[in-house]
């Protein structure tokens, strides 16, 4: 055995077993020593049941939900319900831990953005969290009542994020697999690095997984994008090098807050695999602007299109 593995060995066998109590900063989640470190949180050898559940809500006489309610919840958990229970942990109490509801101060530019509003708000600008009752997704006929879980899989999946493999709305013809890949992976101590678009190498299949439940807004057919040019819809997975329609000359020279792309068969962007995504204009949970859209030079919705267009 390596000195490295012993090393690692022992990191797991010296990390504290006990659940974490009410009112003291949850780790376990992202500690390092909690299985693989290439392992995403929630997943696999990360999944600690005692992040989320608690067998009896009791712990030296003292309630272990996160809420602090003696009652117990539904399914054990440590919250009132799914979407509280995230938002425990991910709303910024705790700078370690990625926080998704806004303001985000984190990082600068977190990679999924934010939701703007608290549980049960309209949200202008991207996901309304837990509404009254289920909305309309624009492209599609379906509603739906979007909670965390309606996008992540709660106890982890091979995708990027942990994101469902069979998101609601997707037809049921097999897992939608999205790849992204990080240039540094998640310890438990570096959030600000690792949920940020620099970190990030875009691979596939994002595009599918939002199509899932806005149906038309993707897919190379006649009631979606188009077949070809000329475009019914804004194209996507659609190389920017070689785009009769797109500047690739523009966008290999100097950009500033250069916009994602997907790059699917290389590592460097700018460069002739890069190709436009739903990430390339939209953040995951929300933005400062409206639709979730994202505005490079944070002023100018037109400034995204130019990177690409050069009008
Ligand atoms: C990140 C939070 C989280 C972690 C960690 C977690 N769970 Fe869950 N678990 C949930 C949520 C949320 C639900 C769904 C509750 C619902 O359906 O309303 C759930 C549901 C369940 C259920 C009932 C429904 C089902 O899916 O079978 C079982 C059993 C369960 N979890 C066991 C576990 C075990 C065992 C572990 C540890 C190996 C674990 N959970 C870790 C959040 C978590
Ligand atoms: C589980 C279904 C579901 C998935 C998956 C999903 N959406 Fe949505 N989306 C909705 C629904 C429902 C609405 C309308 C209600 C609302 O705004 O929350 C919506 C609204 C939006 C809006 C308009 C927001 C606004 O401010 O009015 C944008 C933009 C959007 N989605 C982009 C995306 C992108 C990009 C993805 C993939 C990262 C995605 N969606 C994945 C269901 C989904
Ligand atoms: C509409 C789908 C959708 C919903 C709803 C959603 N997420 Fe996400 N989430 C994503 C996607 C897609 C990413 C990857 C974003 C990226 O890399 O651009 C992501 C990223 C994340 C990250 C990594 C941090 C970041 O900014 O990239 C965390 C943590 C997270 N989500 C937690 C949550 C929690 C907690 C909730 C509920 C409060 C939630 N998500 C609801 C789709 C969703
Ligand atoms: C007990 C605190 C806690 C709770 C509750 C919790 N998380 Fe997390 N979550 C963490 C920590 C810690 C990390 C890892 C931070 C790191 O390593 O950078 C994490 C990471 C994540 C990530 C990024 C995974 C990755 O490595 O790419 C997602 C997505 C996520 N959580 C979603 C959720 C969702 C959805 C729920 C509710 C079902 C939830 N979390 C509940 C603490 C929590
Ligand atoms: C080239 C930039 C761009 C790309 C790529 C893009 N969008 Fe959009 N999206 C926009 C703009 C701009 C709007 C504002 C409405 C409009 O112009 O149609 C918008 C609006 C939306 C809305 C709100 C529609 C409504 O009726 O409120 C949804 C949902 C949405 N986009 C989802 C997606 C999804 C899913 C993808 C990937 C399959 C995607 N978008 C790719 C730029 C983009
Ligand atoms: C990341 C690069 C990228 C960004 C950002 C981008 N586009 Fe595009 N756009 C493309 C590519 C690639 C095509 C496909 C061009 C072709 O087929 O010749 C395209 C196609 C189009 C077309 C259709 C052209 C046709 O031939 O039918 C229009 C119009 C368009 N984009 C407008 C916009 C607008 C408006 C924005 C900003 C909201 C935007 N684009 C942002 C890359 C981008």
């Amino acid at each position: 055995m390596s000195a490295l593995l012993l090393a690692a060995l022992m990191a797991v066998l010296a990390a504290p077993q006990d659940p974490f109590r009410a009112g003291r900063a949850p780790r376990r989640a992202g500690g390092a020593g909690e299985g693989r470190a290439t392992e995403q949180a929630h997943h696999g050898e990360r999944l600690v049941c005692s992040d989320c559940h608690t067998v009896h809500n009791s712990r030296g006489g003292q309630p272990m939900r996160f809420d602090g309610v003696s009652m117990p919840a539904p399914v054990l958990l440590r919250e009132a319900n799914p979407t509280q229970l995230c938002l425990a942990c991910h709303s910024g109490s705790y700078p370690l831990i990625p926080d998704v509801l806004g303001p985000v101060s984190y990082t600068a530019d977190p990679a999924g953005g934010w939701f703007a509003q608290g549980l049960g708000l309209p949200n202008a600008h991207g996901h309304d969290l837990s509404p009254p009752s289920a909305l309309a997704a624009p492209g599609s006929t379906e509603s739906f009542t979007i909670e965390c879980a309606s996008c992540h899989d709660v106890h982890g999946s091979s995708n990027y994020r942990n994101l469902l493999l069979d998101p609601p709305g997707s037809a049921d013809d097999g897992d939608v697999r999205v790849v992204v890949d990080q240039i540094i992976a998640p310890n438990g101590a570096n959030a600000a690095q690792v949920y940020t678009p620099a970190n990030l190498l875009d691979r596939s299949g994002m595009g599918e997984f939002c199509n899932s439940c806005h149906d038309n807004f993707h897919g190379r057919s006649a009631s979606e994008e188009g077949a070809q040019r000329p475009w019914l819809r804004h194209p996507q997975e659609v190389a920017i090098a070689g785009a009769p329609h797109a500047d690739f000359g523009h966008w290999s020279g100097p950009i500033v807050n250069r916009v994602r792309v997907e790059t699917p068969t290389d590592d460097l962007v700018p460069s002739v695999d890069d190709r436009v995504s739903c990430l390339s204009c939209h953040k995951a949970h929300g933005s400062s602007r409206p639709d979730s859209l994202i505005y490079a030079d944070g002023l100018r919705r037109r400034s995204t299109c130019q990177q690409c267009h050069d009008q």
